[in-house]
């Protein structure tokens, strides 16, 4: 992705993000000179990864596959094994309308996926096999603390304020219908590095090729730039 096109994005997610009233902590809106004077004390958001994370999924079509994503708060992936610290994770993300992100499950990361406001949030849906093909078995989830019976590659659509509760290794592809979507997740801690299994082998982080001066910091960019 061209560095004009994620600074262009960034500002458009901040303009949606204020239509649906939802406010992020100010490194959300820091350019570099801002993240230059407070480096030195945002340890935890550089190693838990924490801000803006645009991808294309590798494709290169960010209209039709795509996601904004702003890590609110996560902890550090080491958390969970010496059972310290942070180990929730809490992210903001808007799905443009008929915007897809890929089939794909976590093998750790169990997450709650909100419709937190705005139009259609629709989901495609398997169980894994034990090689990481889609099962044809149906499987239960809770939406919004009831128990549902799926079978494979059922689709679910929620309405702004309902959640569903994926657990590790459920195939989930969601895309936003009828409108833009503002999603919330809940999850136990995020490791985007290594806790993402797609179905068709894809990039998770976009290359990024620098057309002009980064507005805004991704998550990818700290290291390139602090
Ligand atoms: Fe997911």
């Amino acid at each position: 992705m061209y560095r004009s096109e994620i600074n262009r994005i960034v500002q458009q997610s901040l303009d949606t993000l204020e239509q649906f009233q939802f406010h992020l902590p100010p490194f959300a809106h820091w350019g570099l000179t801002q993240w230059g004077e407070h480096k030195d004390a945002c340890e935890e958001i550089f190693n838990n990864q924490l801000g803006w994370d645009i991808t294309d999924f590798g494709k290169g079509q960010f209209d039709q596959f795509g996601l904004v994503l702003f890590t609110i708060r996560n902890g550090h992936p080491d958390n969970l094994h010496n059972q310290t610290g942070k180990m929730y994770a809490e992210k903001i993300m808007i799905a443009r309308n008929n915007q897809k992100t890929p089939m794909h499950f976590h093998w750790n990361k169990m997450e709650d996926i909100i419709n937190r406001n705005g139009a259609v949030l629709a989901f495609e849906l398997y169980a894994a096999t034990a090689d990481e093909k889609l099962s044809e078995e149906d499987f239960s989830l809770s939406v919004d603390g009831m128990q549902r019976t799926f079978h494979s590659g059922d689709r679910l659509e929620l309405q702004p304020g309902e959640s569903l509760s994926l657990p590790p290794r459920i195939y989930h592809a969601f895309w936003a219908e009828q409108g833009d979507v503002l999603i919330g997740e809940v999850s136990l801690v995020n490791d985007d590095h290594l806790d993402n299994c797609f179905y068709e082998p894809i990039g998770r982080f976009p290359d990024i090729i620098e057309d002009e001066e980064p507005k805004f910091l991704l998550v990818g960019d700290y290291e390139k730039f602090l």
